[in-house]
């Protein structure tokens, strides 16, 4: 798509929506973001080693970086899994954050909107209306996808399902169903950092999450999930089993957080509830908007079942008399990648030129002339 459909010139602009679990980068005007990378970079201290491997660019104050699915796939002796947004960003030249809700209800061809992003770390709702972030009333829950995953460990835990990654499998034989897995070890594996081999083991029980569970249509009872279709699914180690009940058991918690265990006596809102919470903290005059086009969006949302679930929740808890509408687009790229697509069509608009903070700007404001630019 060029940027000619929107009415754009050539802007050469760069899009970027970095979130916690993985980045999305690319040129403002095309229709999907060109890289799609884990927001983890693999650190390699000097003295360890393996530096003269890597680029001159990539090296920065005796230390190595690793980034890109490949790159940080590579089992390296002593290499540290990082998040570069827990250890601060930098930003240079002219450049735009814009709050991704209002570029999600942009992608969504929509400028008032309740935009529900669930991804690794959070589940929020944040109200647009006319293409501004209504700030009172942004909801946000800590249930998303990093909370399912901790919860299928523990699943795992409790049934002594190994979990282990493929980097450490050298070979392994078939095993009937349920048999304990026959697998030998890579015999020349460097020694690998916790943070590295944790992430590896997360990256199976993700996995896992995107095959195996649903949520449940309705709120979930023991019965009807013992009558539940199972599903046949196999770890990398070979081991191999049916998952029935547990499949809806547990991103229950996502909406009903009232029966988690280690959550006793939490405060802690389910899906359904971020978002009526949201909406009625706006004002009574633009709800009916924002019930009309609830965009739903991130990775978490692509758990089998959420949006009939969130469909079914919103429609017995709002108002009887509202009309309401969920906008969650049916390619598994878009819902991740709306974020960034929105960006893509903002950046690309003749409009939005003086919307730039040229690197003097940002030098002399400093963080308020991105506040101030950015409503
Ligand atoms: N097909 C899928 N089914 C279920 N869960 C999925 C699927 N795809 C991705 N996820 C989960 O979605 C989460 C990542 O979503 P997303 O890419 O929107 O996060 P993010 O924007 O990087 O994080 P955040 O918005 O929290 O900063 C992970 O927890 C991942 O396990
Ligand atoms: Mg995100």
């Amino acid at each position: 798509m060029s940027g000619g459909v929107y009415g754009g010139d050539e802007v050469g602009a760069l899009v970027f929506d970095i979130g916690s679990f993985s980045a999305r980068a690319g040129y403002a005007g095309e229709d999907c973001p060109k890289a799609d990378f884990p927001t983890s970079l693999g650190v390699l201290a000097e003295e360890d080693g393996g530096a003269e491997l890597a680029g001159e660019q990539e090296k920065a104050a005796g230390r190595t970086f690793y980034l890109d699915t490949n790159a940080l796939h590579v089992a390296r002796a002593g290499m540290e899994l990082i998040s570069p947004l827990k250890n601060g960003m930098s930003w240079v030249a002219s450049f735009f954050l814009c709050k991704t809700a209002v570029l999600t209800a942009f992608a969504n061809g929509r400028a008032t909107g309740l935009v529900l992003d669930s991804g690794a770390t959070h589940t929020t709702a944040i109200p647009v209306h006319d293409g501004y972030v209504l700030q009172q009333g942004i909801v946000k829950s800590p249930l998303a996808g990093d909370f399912i995953t901790m919860q299928c460990r523990e699943l795992f835990q409790e049934m002594t399902i190994d979990i282990t990654p493929p980097y450490m499998i050298a070979a392994k034989e078939p095993v009937r169903e349920g048999m304990p897995p026959n697998w030998t070890k890579k015999d020349r594996l460097p020694p690998v950092t916790k943070s590295w081999h944790t992430y590896m083991c997360n990256e199976v029980i993700q996995d896992f999450q995107a095959s195996v569970l649903q949520v449940s249509d309705s709120p979930y009872d023991e019965q009807v999930a013992a009558q539940m279709p199972t599903v046949h699914y196999e770890m990398p180690s070979g081991y191999s089993t049916d998952y029935g009940a547990e499949r809806l058991r547990i991103p229950e918690g996502l909406f009903d957080p009232s029966n988690v265990k280690g959550l006793s006596g939490n405060t802690m809102l389910g899906v359904g509830h971020v978002v009526t919470t949201s909406i009625g903290m706006c004002d009574i005059d633009i709800r009916p908007g924002l019930y009309g086009s609830v965009i739903v969006t991130g990775g978490n949302t692509l758990l089998q079942g959420f949006t009939e679930r969130l469909n079914r929740e919103l429609s017995q808890k709002a108002p009887p008399s509202m009309r309401l509408k969920l906008i969650a687009s049916n390619s598994s790229m878009e819902r991740r990648f709306s974020p960034w697509i929105g960006g893509s069509i903002l950046a690309s608009l003749g409009t939005f030129q003086q919307m730039w903070i040229s690197k003097q700007e940002y030098e002399e404001g400093g963080k308020q002339s991105v506040e101030r630019k950015c409503p």
